[in-house]
């Protein structure tokens, strides 16, 4: 079985992140969403994996390389435009050939990894194997009507007016009758080739799709608020861990802390990671921080927020909360006359307040 993990696409919806960097590559709880993909590949068993790159296709084959140090083979599969997940499918038959594989979107987090849905599609042969999960919001997803008897229906992306609350997760295990079917099927009304038009149509050719639903939880990190909730998902499993240097500093609970860092005169209380090479003091961070390397923080308050590399956050007049902080970013309090905001921003970002 080979993997299919989708590193292209837009990312609209994390700008103005995306306006500079993959969103695949924003850490969560210090680590690229990407990695919790390539690692749950290699815990199935999986070593060779597809990888779909767009325009941001430079940063992940830097970050990931050939994918020796994830115990995988990763070979890059150029896709010209984000054209859809079933797109994605349709230029990656080359490589994909005649094995089953398990098609994992870059952008998700799933606590459970893929190792029982890859030996449940092993053991049951169906023709494609659907996760799926309930979520309060149906509309916002693609979702699965099931049958009386549970077999998989109809698939709906989007519905307006939702028959079920069965989400698809972004991971999909399927044979390559799929080619099949993203073949068949045309561009939607937003203009992309949809993987739900797809497996719908493979339903419709009355082949076996067989649905399972998910119990641990599962993250699109495609939006900061899912963002910030998978790296609260992830760090309320974090060990502490403290490598760098602590000076008159109080720490409560899980905290890890990278080497190189130093930590003066702060009250750290997790779960929270602080990376390496980071200054940090007269702060307080709260639970659920994830600070990336190279971050420096003095005299301010921060929590339930992301930092990415080499920021800086200074004197701040009130607490930072529920925040993803871009990399060489400065939120700095400042002596300037006229006492005013001074910001440079780019593009769709928002700022809050007192
Ligand atoms: P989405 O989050 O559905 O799409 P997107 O990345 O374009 O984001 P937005 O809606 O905010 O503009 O994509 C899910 C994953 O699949 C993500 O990792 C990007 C990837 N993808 C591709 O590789 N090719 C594609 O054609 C599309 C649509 C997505």
């Amino acid at each position: 079985m080979k993997g299919l993990i989708l590193s292209g696409g837009a990312g609209t919806r994390l700008r103005p992140i995306t306006h500079t960097a993959a969103k695949q590559l924003v850490p969560v709880a210090n680590k690229p969403v990407l990695f919790y993909a390539l690692e749950a590949m290699r815990a199935a068993g999986i070593s060779e994996v597809g990888v779909v790159v767009g325009d941001t296709r430079a940063e992940i084959e830097a970050a990931v390389g050939d994918g020796s140090r994830f115990g995988l083979a990763v070979t890059y599969l150029p896709q010209e435009a984000p054209l859809g997940l079933a797109h994605a499918v349709l230029i990656s038959e080359a490589y994909l050939g005649d094995d089953p594989f398990v098609m994992y979107l870059g952008d998700n987090l799933l606590k459970e990894g893929i190792t029982p849905f890859v030996e449940a599609f092993a053991a049951d042969r169906p023709d494609a194997l659907i996760l799926l999960q309930k979520v309060a919001d149906p509309k916002s997803y693609g979702i699965a009507e099931l049958d009386g008897d549970g077999r998989v229906a109809r698939l709906v992306e989007k519905p307006a007016e939702p028959r079920s609350d069965l989400a698809l997760v972004g991971v999909y295990l399927f044979t390559p009758a799929v080619f099949e079917s993203v073949k068949a099927i045309v561009p939607s009304a937003r203009g992309e080739l949809e993987i739900t038009d797809a497996i719908q149509h493979m339903v419709d050719r009355g082949l076996n799709v067989e649905p399972h639903v998910v119990t641990g939880w599962w993250k699109d990190t495609g939006k900061l608020e899912d963002m910030l909730e998978a790296n609260r998902l992830v760090l309320s499993t974090l060990e502490g861990d403290v490598r760098g240097e602590l000076l008159e500093t109080t720490l409560e609970g899980a905290v890890a802390v990278g080497p190189g860092s130093r930590l003066e005169r702060c009250t750290v209380r997790g779960p929270a990671v602080i990376g390496a090479g980071c200054r940090l003091s007269d702060s307080f961070v709260g639970p659920y921080t994830s600070i990336s390397d190279g971050v420096v923080v003095d005299h301010a308050e921060l929590e339930h927020s992301i930092v990415l590399e080499n920021s800086r956050i200074s004197s701040l007049g009130a607490r930072m909360t529920d925040s993803l902080i871009g990399r060489e970013c400065v939120i700095a309090r400042s002596q300037a006359r006229p006492v005013a905001y001074r910001f440079l921003v780019g593009d769709r970002s928002r700022i809050g307040i007192l």
